[in-house]
């Protein structure tokens, strides 16, 4: 399969790009500034671009299979665009080229309202003051994308960590998962790539954690 991967220098994106170019995927990675990717392989191809100018990237997903999005901000208090105008760009490009798998990356915290399943100091800390803006943001992207006829898998992990991957994932349909509220970016990163092999969530936001 032919994936491109914005932002591709993340700490899950180059996860992303490390699991696809195993399974034996070519994959397109786009980052800002590619530089900064230390990983050479010959079924990698890097190129600079920006998921808020379209026309910085938009031609690169001509000939594409999949397109998966693991850009983030992590910006603190601040109002967000990022998720829901660098989405814009993407769907228009991949309409464009007539591409129609795209996984997305958002977080367990777009649920709605009061998600049971947190932790009060998540619920009201973290969702509705310190990350208000990223949340707000990434729920308008999932809902673009959900008005999209493409064949999209929105993907919810929990906190990530930098931990090392345990092989085992837990999935479901919806926000987050009772049993755990951590999720390792290599973790994240295999589920991805299986997603895209398996194609079982298309059209679904689904929750994924380590247990
Ligand atoms: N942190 C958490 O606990 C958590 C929990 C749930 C979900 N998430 C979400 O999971 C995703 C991955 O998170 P992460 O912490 O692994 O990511 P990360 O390390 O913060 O990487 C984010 C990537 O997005 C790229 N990016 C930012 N703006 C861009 C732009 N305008 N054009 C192209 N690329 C751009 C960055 O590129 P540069 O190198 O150029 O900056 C970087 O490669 C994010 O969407 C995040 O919001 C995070």
């Amino acid at each position: 399969m032919k994936v491109v991967v914005f932002g591709a220098t993340g700490r899950s994106g180059w996860r992303v790009v490390e699991r696809a170019l195993n399974q034996g995927h070519e994959v397109t990675g786009i980052a800002r500034t590619p530089s900064k990717m230390e990983m050479t392989h010959k079924r990698l191809t890097l190129v600079q671009g920006d998921i808020l100018d379209y026309d910085s990237f938009a031609n690169v997903l001509q000939g594409q299979d999949a397109v998966v999005s693991t850009v983030g901000k992590g910006e603190r208090f601040g109002s967000v665009e990022l998720y829901s105008e660098g989405i814009k760009n993407v769907i228009s490009a991949m309409e464009e080229y007539g591409l129609s798998r795209l996984v997305a990356i958002t977080s367990g915290g777009t649920y709605p309202g009061w998600d049971r399943k947190n932790s009060i100091f998540y619920e009201l800390c973290i969702k509705r003051i310190l990350l208000r803006g990223e949340y707000a943001d990434m729920r308008r992207m999932e809902n673009l994308i959900m008005e999209t006829d493409l064949d999209w898998t929105i993907v919810r992990p929990s906190g990530l960590s930098d931990e090392e991957g345990t092989g085992e994932y837990r999935t479901k349909v919806g926000y987050s998962i009772l049993e755990s509220n951590t999720t390792t970016r290599d973790d994240l990163a295999e589920f991805i790539v299986d997603e895209l092999e398996s194609n079982q969530f298309v059209r679904e936001g689904v929750a994924v954690v380590n247990v």
